[in-house]
């Protein structure tokens, strides 16, 4: 393992443990759109799904065009994407906001073996191909992986914690 200090804005950090990345991969995945977002730099976009109240567009390529039946009957929608910016070495990180390192694991930054992000969106309409929703968080283009209709019932878990939370200083 070797940290690495760099100028560049997806390098690593005073704190942050990189480790060799596999050289095969056990799945392939397919892009089913892209996400049309009003950031174009990471600095711009919210830190989370919450952040902001931007509307964003999701278009599915027309391939996809049946699998959206009854998605408009959907208040809320679980949205996977994929980081492509993001590195996918760092196995400890030291996030911007906090002095304190933290396992990749317990955190929701890009950065990760499968830069796989995921958010709850609330969707305001469908047209076609394209779904107006707010609660997202990516760079313009990011590539789509999947939709899924959030259930409260069953995906709401109110009483769920995050125990570092509490020694965030931001
Ligand atoms: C903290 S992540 C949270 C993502 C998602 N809501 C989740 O919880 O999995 C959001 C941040 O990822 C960064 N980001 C956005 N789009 C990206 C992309 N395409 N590649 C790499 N990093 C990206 C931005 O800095 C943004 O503020």
């Amino acid at each position: 393992m070797e940290i690495t200090m760099t100028d560049d804005p997806f390098g690593v950090r005073e704190g942050e443990v990189a480790v060799e990345l596999p050289k095969d991969f056990d799945a392939g995945v397919y892009f089913i759109g892209r996400i049309r977002t009003p950031w174009v730099r990471r600095d711009q976009c919210p830190k989370n799904a919450r952040e902001s109240d931007d509307v964003c567009t999701i278009e599915i390529d027309a391939r996809y065009v049946a699998a959206l039946q009854s998605v408009e009957t959907c208040s809320h929608l679980l949205v996977l994407y994929w980081m492509d910016k993001a590195r996918r070495d760092l196995v400890l990180q030291a996030p911007r906001h906090t002095s304190a390192q933290r396992g990749t694991f317990a955190l929701r930054s890009p950065v990760r073996p499968n830069p796989i992000a995921a958010s709850v969106v609330r969707l305001i309409k469908v047209e076609g191909t394209r779904l107006s929703v707010v609660g997202l968080d990516c760079l313009d283009g990011t590539p789509l992986l999947d939709i899924k209709p959030y259930f409260a019932s069953t995906d709401a878990v109110p009483d769920a914690t995050v125990g570092w939370r509490a020694d965030d200083k931001r």
